[in-house]
């Protein structure tokens, strides 16, 4: 049977995902109370939420899950019977270039988070939900054969799967220790609008646009299987509400691409929607050196979500992958904003001088 919340609590609901997952809950469950904690990193931004801003039901509140005070004060306040935790430092390259932050958040907040609910929820836990959102990152690296299962060990090689690795063991560890009603999901990559473009679609989409190099990491033979993050939302949505306590659901796409052959479909996509002659943005390949301890491939078996919850991606990769382009080439103030400042720094100390601008 499903279940209802009265007030919910999203970390990190500024973000990419996050800020689908806000505007799905308020579509599909109005009478519930969102409340959106997001410290506004370099990742989270109000823009992505500027259609719901206005909603009766919608609040925002800017603070850091490591805050173990203010997440008190706000469980007191607002009286949250669900969490949706969705708040992490989330890229693999800046995880290893600076590590402790990935610790720090994913890591200690998440720990907080789960105090905090233990606390509030004390005594009183039956129609409470504690749900972290995570990664088949946690799984490490496939060769060509075999799909992650919610059974396959823990195998994490990144500073940030390891972190999200971590969070995980400590949500599960409160399940057990506590009897803090929880749930998990492992996803594979989302992809769709409002995703930051330190990322691999929106920052090829940005640079082709711009005619600018595209860093395509070792030989480019790299897989990875891509969600629509709108999907990925919908499951969220559905676990919240349905998902057995104590319980793990994979949640992909079932649709693994190479990067290089990724690349090659978004130069078509982009250079036929600006009009440009087929291939023309080709030549702006380049094969970089390859990310420290790169994962070769990710694959999700999303049997258990399908079977026991009934979900499945709705959205075809051809028709996603255009209508994500089309919002990239039609969002330019928007890309543009969140590339200024900051981003250039990013991009500069990442890819040297390719982002000439
Ligand atoms: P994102 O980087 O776009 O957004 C993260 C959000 O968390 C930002 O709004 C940021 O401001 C906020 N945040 C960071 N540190 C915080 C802190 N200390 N306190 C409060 N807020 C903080 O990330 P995303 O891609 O939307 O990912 C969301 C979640 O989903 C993460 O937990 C990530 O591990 C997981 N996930 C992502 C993907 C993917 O493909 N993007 C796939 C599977 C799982
Ligand atoms: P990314 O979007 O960072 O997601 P993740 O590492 O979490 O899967 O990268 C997706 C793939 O694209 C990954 O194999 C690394 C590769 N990649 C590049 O080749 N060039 C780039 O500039 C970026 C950002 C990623």
């Amino acid at each position: 049977m499903a279940r209802t919340f009265q007030s919910i609590l999203i970390t990190g609901g500024a973000g990419f995902i996050g800020s689908h997952v806000i505007r799905t809950l308020l579509k599909n469950h109005p009478a519930a109370k969102i409340t959106n904690l997001d410290l506004l990193t370099y990742a989270g931004n109000l823009e992505n939420l500027r259609d719901v801003e206005n909603e009766a039901h919608y609040q925002f509140v800017k603070g850091d899950i490591q805050d173990e005070n203010l997440i008190e004060s706000l469980f007191d306040k607002y009286r949250f019977d669900a969490v949706v935790h969705l708040a992490a430092e989330s890229h693999v390259d800046r995880s290893i270039t600076n590590p402790m932050a990935f610790l720090e958040t994913n890591i200690i907040g998440t720990a907080t988070l789960l105090n905090a609910a233990k606390k509030a929820w004390e005594g009183n836990m039956d129609d409470k939900c504690f749900y972290h959102i995570s990664t088949d990152e946690v799984y490490g690296s496939l060769e060509e054969e075999g799909l992650f299962t919610e059974d396959t060990p823990y195998d994490p090689r990144s500073p940030y799967s390891s972190s999200k690795a971590s969070s995980d063991h400590l949500v599960r560890a409160w399940h057990h220790t506590y009897g803090l009603p929880i749930v998990i999901s492992n996803c594979s990559n989302n992809y769709g609008s409002f995703q930051f473009p330190e990322k691999l679609i929106p920052l090829m989409i940005r640079n082709i646009r711009d005619q600018l190099p595209l860093p395509v990491y070792g030989e480019g033979i790299n897989v990875r299987d891509w969600l629509w993050v709108e999907d990925h939302a919908t499951a969220i949505d559905v676990i919240l509400h349905k998902g057995s306590f104590g319980r793990t659901y994979n949640i992909g796409g079932l649709n693994e691409w190479r990067n290089i052959d990724l690349i090659h479909a978004i130069i078509r996509l982009v250079d036929g929607a600006l009009g440009r002659p087929e291939g023309t943005s080709k030549s702006l390949i380049e094969f970089v050196k390859d990310r420290a301890g790169h994962d070769m491939r990710y694959a999700i078996d999303a049997t258990r979500i399908e079977t026991e919850l009934g979900w499945k991606p709705s959205v075809t990769f051809e028709k996603g992958l255009e209508a994500t382009v089309d919002w990239y080439l039609n969002s330019g103030e928007w890309l543009d904003s969140v590339t200024s400042g900051q981003y250039q720094e990013y991009y500069k100390n990442m890819y040297g001088n390719r982002g000439k601008e």
